[in-house]
């Protein structure tokens, strides 16, 4: 699973002003599963005392090289042969200076040159020192060292300038860090995912459409980016956050959603049909609102295009996957849908039960294959079966 469960992170702080916001990021990163361990520079005490960060962390933090506590003077060793990977936040030009040209005068900048893992880094700074030539040349050689630089954000300054230097969302940080950590088994694979439900309006304030919330997409987006992947999201409307680095096309009907699919489809390797389609939408919709009255009201529905199906009479050598949501006789309904769509694959889940299908946060999914076998999974959250869906489609087409 792509979080930080169970990996020794070493968090750097270096000496600015938005060192106050590593605290913020301390927590994220213990969210997700890591143990964080601290390392202050001198400036860094300035703006930040180590107290803070050692009760939240439940670790020592390291500030001193010589003359705090007796381990101390091989503590740089021990962290940096258990770390999984290091952050520094907030980058000063100073360390990013010193980490370029190999200086080792401080806590920091020893304890990086004893390091065997990845490094991020966040640069944060007045604008003009960021943009600083030499600043620059320190930041792309490290990056040439394979250091990850993630580049600070634009906007309102400490300093009361406006510009490129403040210090990126937190959420922004830790997805760039599980990024690095992990291996990129989809990269150079483009993939084109659907999304929500689609809406069916008969007037203009009424439509027709179902219970899905996205949730189970958006993580199919978000794990395929995080794997390396090049992800177009066509998504109905959902109250989710894209996922970074997805390029999302919104819409709201399902001819719309047909549209995006077809003009976006011809040079994706996989297609992943999560989207709850309106099998059936209004003949007619009224330019002004329907009054009520006394009569009952019938509205006439025809049917929709089947996109899937669509898509499997077009695809070339490209792997489709299709979903299908059951009430009842999964294996037999969902086969059945595998062939007539022309599938690789299709992911069967029951709905209409609570903590699986619709609007959950987790899932109990069959994935069955156009081979005639199926894997049944427990039910997991929607990220974990998202990675599950993902590993089994990179194990069996794409290895
Ligand atoms: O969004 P969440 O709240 O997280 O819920 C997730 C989910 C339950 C919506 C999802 O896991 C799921 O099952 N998606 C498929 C829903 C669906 O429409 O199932 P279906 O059995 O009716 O359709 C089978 C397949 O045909 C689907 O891949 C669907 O995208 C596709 N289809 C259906 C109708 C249509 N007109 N065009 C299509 O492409």
């Amino acid at each position: 699973m792509r979080n930080l469960s169970g990996k020794n992170i070493v968090l750097g702080i270096s000496g600015g002003i938005a060192a106050y916001k590593s605290v913020e990021l301390m927590r994220l990163l213990q969210k997700q599963g890591a143990d964080v361990k601290v390392i202050l520079t001198d400036s860094a005490l300035e703006f930040v005392t180590p107290l803070t960060f050692q009760i939240l962390s439940g670790n020592p933090v390291y500030t001193k090289m010589f003359g705090d506590e007796y381990e101390t003077s091989v503590r740089h060793i021990d962290w940096a042969e258990k770390a999984d990977c290091v952050i520094i936040a907030p980058a000063t030009a100073n360390t990013i200076g010193k980490l370029a040209n190999g200086i080792a005068d401080d806590v920091l900048s020893t304890f990086m040159l004893a390091i065997d893992c990845p490094v991020v880094l966040c640069p944060a700074m007045n604008s003009k020192m960021y943009e600083n030539r030499v600043v620059q040349k320190n930041l792309d050689f490290l990056e040439n060292e394979g250091f990850m630089i993630i580049e600070p954000s634009s906007g309102e300054l400490a300093c009361g300038t406006k510009g490129k230097g403040r210090f990126p969302e937190h959420d922004f940080i830790v997805h760039n860090l599980i990024k690095r950590m992990f291996p990129k088994d989809l990269e150079g694979k483009k993939i084109l995912i659907t999304a929500g439900p689609t809406r069916e309006s008969f007037d203009p304030v009424r439509y027709i459409s179902n219970h899905s919330s996205g949730k189970m997409g958006y993580s199919l987006a978000k794990m395929a980016e995080l794997r390396g992947a090049e992800v177009t999201l066509v998504s109905g409307p959902t109250n989710l956050n894209t996922p970074y680095g997805v390029n999302l096309l919104p819409v709201t009907t399902a001819e719309e959603m047909a549209d995006q699919v077809f003009s976006h489809m011809d040079d994706k390797d996989i297609i992943i049909k999560v989207a709850a389609v309106a099998d059936y939408s209004p003949i007619t919709i009224e330019d002004k609102k329907i009054k009520k009255s006394d009569d009952d009201l019938t509205i006439t529905l025809k049917k929709n295009l089947d996109i899937l199906k669509e898509i499997g009479k077009k695809k070339k050598d490209q792997i489709l996957v299709g979903f299908a949501a059951e009430t009842n006789e999964m294996e037999e309904y969902a086969s059945r849908k595998l062939l007539e769509k022309n599938l690789d694959m299709i992911v069967g889940n029951i709905v209409g039960i609570p903590d699986s299908g619709f609007g959950a946060d987790t899932n109990k999914v069959t994935m069955f294959f156009k081979s005639g076998d199926n894997v049944e999974l427990p039910s997991m959250e929607k990220d974990k079966v998202a990675n599950s869906i993902l590993d089994k489609i990179y194990k069996r087409f794409l290895r």
